[in-house]
């Protein structure tokens, strides 16, 4: 009876009921083993063998066919699988569009010779203000756009204060580039209280003004592309004399204004964008550092990299770069 109902068994759950049901505790040859107590003493070896011989049989029997049944379930499973069928792609991370900034820009300035050197975001009022020729008065170390940890002490808010700190481990000629994080109590449409920036210093003797141009112009037309036309307008800083703020032309209309009609967002349809400061860099910054100003010069850049990558990518609004979504994360590589 179990064998012709082991024929009949097609699934490895069915199996496991027909071992219950045969072999099992409570099972029919279990029961057939107790039967045995009412036999005569001359009776029970001989069905005590018999039971040995079935209980072996049945063991054979039903491995035998777990086997075979295994082997039908695995080359069924092997047969619903369609390896022509595309497979799904891993979900892949990218590197984020500020990053990506940093690694372009710094490259083609440690292309022109640049090194990259790293300093602290947290900086004393000495680096950040008062050795690049900060007065006591000024207004930008109100509390208004400072974020002070305690007293002169404070998240820095350029990466400025890396000229003095370089100029005080190197010794000229030295070209240096300091990348990195910036704070600021600012925050709107335009404005994150974190932001990045790329810092540039060169100190050597006889450099000029004109040099300063020409490093900056060589270095936006390999990053903007080499039609980019650029502007330098008077500006102020304390720590550069003379000092200029550098525009590239509107990547919409490429400096004619022509995207004015179209109220172009990306230059306010002026045509031109600004995207650094620079200037030689002040003789009060050289003696912060114990550099005699007589003997050298120097100039020193700062750029931000948000604007740069809102203008490469072309994004509009500021703030999609800091909330993380990955749907537009994703589209930079
Ligand atoms: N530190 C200035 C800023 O954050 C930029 C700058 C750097 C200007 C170096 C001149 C020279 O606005």
């Amino acid at each position: 009876a179990c064998e012709s109902a082991l024929g009949q068994v097609s699934s490895l759950q069915d199996l496991e009921s027909a071992r219950v049901e045969y072999l099992g505790r409570k099972g029919r040859l279990a029961q057939a083993m107790s039967a045995m107590a009412g036999l005569s003493p001359q009776e029970r070896p001989l069905a005590g063998k018999t039971a040995n011989t079935v209980k072996e049989r049945l063991t054979t029997l039903l491995s035998e066919r777990q086997t075979a049944l295994e082997q039908a379930q695995a080359q069924a499973e092997l047969a619903a699988f369609d390896p022509s069928v595309p497979g799904r792609a891993p979900w892949q991370g990218s590197l984020h569009p500020i990053t990506l900034v940093m690694q372009e820009v710094c490259e083609t300035l440690q292309a022109l010779g640049y090194d990259v050197v790293m300093g602290p975001e947290i900086e004393t009022d000495f680096y950040n203000f008062s050795s690049l020729n900060f007065p006591d008065e000024h207004p930008a170390r109100d509390m208004q756009d400072t974020l002070y940890i305690r007293d002169k002490v404070l998240l820095r808010t350029h990466t400025s204060p890396l000229q003095v700190r370089s100029m005080l481990t190197r010794k000229p000629p030295m070209a240096v580039i300091a990348p990195g994080k910036v704070y600021r109590r600012d925050s709107d449409l335009t404005h994150t209280p974190m932001f990045h920036q790329i810092e540039g210093l060169l100190v050597d003797r006889k450099v000029s003004m004109a040099d300063l141009r020409g490093t900056l112009t060589a270095f936006v037309r390999r990053v903007f592309g080499p039609d980019t036309r650029v502007r330098f307008r008077p500006s102020f800083f304390p720590f550069t004399e003379p000092s200029a703020e550098v525009d590239i032309s509107c990547f919409m209309c490429k400096g004619t204004g022509s995207c004015a009609s179209e109220a172009c967002r990306v230059c306010k349809t002026t045509g031109w964008i600004e995207i650094l400061g620079c200037g030689m860099v002040d003789p009060n910054v050289f003696a912060s550092a114990d550099i005699d100003p007589e003997e050298y010069t120097g100039f020193a850049f700062g750029l931000g990299i948000e604007r740069v990558a809102m203008l490469k990518y072309g994004v509009t609004d500021l703030r999609m770069f800091f909330e993380n979504d990955v749907r537009f994360l994703g589209q930079f590589f």
